[in-house]
């Protein structure tokens, strides 16, 4: 059986490359969103309702696990989705653990990226508020990036402007960490980075997340041997044709070069 990726739109890969490096012997469906995407600047009940019935669409497909590879999504519906299927269901959450623990090497405060909907949601705020220096974490929603994302522009001539505009009212130089937490973000990796001070980290959850999937299936004895082969769907519908293919191995092999 094929291990579930479900995302808004093209950020989910972004995982699905970690999921093939860590499990490179296992078979994907992935699910983008298309006619839904951008989740994070709409409404709660609106962006759940899109989730349940991608959810539904997926296990009727049937996969072994659901990796739900956008942040957003996790903090509406990951707990909710667990009561529902018996398989499980892997979601991603901005990294601000790790990255708050590098308070006691760096001095340096932590900025969470991510998309409006993840930052106002419950989740996101309980997990900063658990932890014991909460008071070194900002954040600040990015939601041209997905939008950028979403139209394959990925050029400095395109990100830069955006980036330099919401940053403007930070002083970059106080930050240690960058969280990215929204699985569009990691394309704009390289952009951000010449923002940022050198010696300024940046990290997302979706190491940790192919990881916990590897787990998990480990656990219960469900490794397979496929071959790394991705079926992909979007809204519903599969993707066969040539461009749309070639669109998504694209995106896998520029993460490759990051
Ligand atoms: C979006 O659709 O706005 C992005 C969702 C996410 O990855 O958090």
């Amino acid at each position: 059986m094929r291990i579930g990726f479900f995302d808004s739109g093209i950020g989910g890969i972004t995982v699905l490359h970690q999921a093939l490096r860590f499990l490179p012997n296992e078979d994907y469906l992935f699910y983008a969103d298309t006619s839904h995407v951008p989740y994070g600047e709409k409404p709660k009940e609106e962006v759940r309702e899109y989730i349940l019935d991608a959810a539904d669409f997926i296990a009727k497909q049937g996969v072994k696990a659901l990796v739900i590879a956008c942040n957003t999504a996790t903090s509406i519906a990951a707990a909710e989705l667990r009561q529902k299927y018996d398989f499980p269901i892997i979601g991603i959450e901005p990294a601000v653990k790790p990255a708050v623990q590098t308070w006691e090497q760096k001095r340096k405060k932590v900025l969470v990226l991510a998309t409006s909907l993840t930052l106002r949601e419950e989740k996101f705020n309980h997990l900063v508020k658990s932890l014991e220096h909460h008071d070194i974490v900002d954040s600040l929603p990015l939601p041209g990036l997905v939008s950028l994302a979403e139209n394959f522009q990925f050029n400095k001539e395109n990100v830069i402007p955006y980036l330099k505009e919401q940053l403007s009212s930070l002083d970059v130089n106080q930050y240690g960490t960058v969280v990215l937490g929204c699985t569009h973000f990691p394309f704009f990796t390289n952009h951000l980075k010449r923002l940022f001070p050198e010696d300024v980290d940046f990290i997302s959850g979706s190491i940790g997340t192919a990881k916990n999937v590897r787990r998990i299936l480990e656990a219960r004895n469900q490794l397979e041997d496929g071959t790394g082969d991705i079926v992909y769907y979007q809204s519903g519908v599969r993707a066969k044709d040539q461009d749309t293919l070639a669109k998504y191995n694209r995106l896998l092999a520029m993460l490759d070069e990051l």
